[in-house]
């Protein structure tokens, strides 16, 4: 029996109705054997200030490093904001970022969205470029980019669509052999 994973699930939109939060309710429904996932909203997370940090972290992003630091993966679902992540995910991650070493470091992760026409590739190349500054190993393959569809998710969200679970069926067991293949050396830093 393989260990068991623990995933941390991050949507970039704190809409009720978010897709992407929507794709990552899918995906924690299509998960492998031996792999767990939880999420953390991101909606009590203060802007970062440094005069802030130097009094001592804020209590959400006190947990906002903890679930991280306990997480064997982070999967981050990604909108695409005026060709970029979005402010709220930008702003987890400068605060996820501190500490040296950070609890980024090493860390496996995988990158999906649902966005405008372009489907988030410009948010997710964005989103690549800041976890490798944060040494953290990111899933090269597969990519899951979305163009958003009441086709494939209903007005809340949720994903309708059997093919596009399929496909989050796949990415997550690509995710689970990618977090394992990370383990197997966890001195290196990059995979
Ligand atoms: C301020 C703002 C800027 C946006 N900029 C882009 C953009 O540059 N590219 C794009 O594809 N979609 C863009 N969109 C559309 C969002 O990606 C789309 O609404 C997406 O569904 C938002 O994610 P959510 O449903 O998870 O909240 C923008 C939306 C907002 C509100």
């Amino acid at each position: 029996m393989a260990d068991p994973i623990n995933v941390l699930g991050i949507s970039g939109s704190l809409r009720a109705g978010s897709f992407n939060s929507g794709l990552l309710r899918a995906a924690a429904s299509v998960l492998p054997p031996n792999m767990e996932m939880t999420t953390f909203p991101l909606h009590d997370i203060p802007l970062f200030n440094a005069d802030v940090e130097a009094q001592g972290n804020p209590a959400p992003v006190t947990a906002l490093q903890q679930a991280i630091g306990e997480a064997d993966g982070l999967l981050f679902a990604v909108p695409e904001y005026n060709y970029s992540i979005t402010g709220v995910l930008k702003n987890a991650f400068d605060w996820a970022s501190r500490g040296r070493p950070s609890t980024l470091d090493g860390k496996p992760a995988a990158i999906m969205g649902v966005g405008g026409r372009s489907g988030t590739v410009r948010a997710q190349m964005h989103m690549r470029q800041i976890a490798l500054h944060n040494s953290m190993r990111v899933m090269i393959d597969p990519e899951l980019l979305l163009v958003r569809s009441r086709r494939r998710q209903d007005p809340d969200g949720n994903v309708t669509d059997d093919d596009l679970l399929e496909r989050l069926r796949e990415f997550m067991a690509a995710f689970d052999e990618w977090i394992r293949h990370c383990r197997v050396d966890p001195t290196l830093r990059f995979a």
